[in-house]
């Protein structure tokens, strides 16, 4: 099947079928201590931090599209929205415009300039093209950081998926050596371990998005699409857990069933840098209700800041919480 073909499906199961893990990624258990006497004026409140460079709200659109005619209007909406209230953004996987199957999508500098841009690429693309060739994909959509995923659930289960995974450690550290901006590494919904969160580090991965269990369920959506065999609907590490697993290995993007300000707040308390979400912007796609959800997270995460005594980004770290 044509890649641009597989990812009209992969927007129209996301958007359309139920595709969410059945078990949580842990936030509902997660509880930030109240403080009932902030001497704070919510107001003031300021959450900004540096991410990649660049000053940024600690709340990423983690990949989610790129590569067909849809992704055009998708991708511009995501970085208008994501300019608006500083949010880092992630383009989806760049395979289409290493195949030169189609560039445009991916190409939204001009929408977004202010924040960190990060760009998407996977091991089977990291064995069959140079690094130079994926240098050309950092300088044309004049991206911050490149993230690579690992998503060897997804592949597995998927019919035409690329299930060898053998060199992908190596394939990793030649990118993380020659390529001229920060490497992350991603899950894409089922969560890093510590093990390989030390052997990413020692690759020379400069961040790590947990990617965890508990919101979108890549199983669930290849299983929609004819994939087998059938019985890992709710494999993976919940977010949670990940985010614990991984703290003090390499700064960490807690992502994966975040859907609201408020567990993104929870993320960060428990130890990433910063928090991130995909299928809840997909969800929103269309301005008014992308510009509403954006602007509603943030100040979420701004009352839940207040309401447990923060200032300020810094502050975040330091908020108590129970499990
Ligand atoms: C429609 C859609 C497409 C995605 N495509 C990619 C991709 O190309 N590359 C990637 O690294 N992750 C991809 N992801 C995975 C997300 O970045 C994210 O890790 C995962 O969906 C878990 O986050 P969530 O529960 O907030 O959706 C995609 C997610 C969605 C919803």
């Amino acid at each position: 099947m044509g890649i641009k073909k597989r990812k009209g499906e992969h927007i129209e199961a996301v958007l359309k079928k139920d595709v969410e893990y059945e078990k949580s990624a842990g936030f509902e258990c997660v509880r930030l201590l109240h403080n009932a006497l902030p001497e704070i004026d919510c107001s003031s409140v300021e959450l900004k931090t540096t991410f990649l460079g660049k000053k940024a709200t600690p709340l990423m659109i983690t990949a989610i599209t790129g590569g067909f005619e849809r992704a055009v209007d998708i991708n511009k909406q995501l970085a208008e929205t994501a300019e608006k209230y500083g949010l880092p953004l992630g383009l989806g996987s760049m395979r289409p415009m290493l195949e030169g199957a189609e560039e445009k999508s991916y190409l939204v500098r001009e929408h977004c300039p202010s924040i960190p841009l990060v760009g998407n690429i996977g091991i089977a693309q990291l064995a069959s093209y140079p690094v130079e060739r994926v240098e050309g994909l950092v300088s044309k959509a004049e991206l911050d950081g490149m993230a690579v995923h690992l998503n060897p659930l997804q592949e597995v289960l998927q019919p035409e998926g690329d299930k060898n995974f053998s060199k992908a450690l190596e394939l990793v550290e030649e990118l993380c050596e020659k390529l001229s901006v920060p490497v992350i590494a991603k899950e894409t919904g089922a969560g890093i371990n510590k093990e390989v969160a030390l052997k990413l580090k020692e690759a020379g991965v400069s961040w790590i998005d947990v990617a965890g269990a508990g919101g979108t369920s890549w199983s669930r959506v290849e299983y929609e699409r004819g994939g087998s065999p059938a019985g890992f609907e709710e494999w993976g590490i919940p977010t949670v857990t990940s985010i614990l697993m991984c703290k003090g290995t390499l700064p960490l993007i807690g992502s994966g069933g975040v859907r609201s300000g408020i567990d993104a707040v929870k993320a960060i308390a428990l130890g990433a840098e910063i928090a991130g979400a995909s299928r809840p912007f997909l969800l929103a796609y269309d301005y008014e209700k992308l510009d509403e959800m954006a602007g509603e997270w943030v100040e979420q995460m701004k009352i839940a800041a207040f309401l447990t005594g923060c200032k300020n980004y810094g502050d975040l770290k330091k908020i108590k919480h129970a499990i």
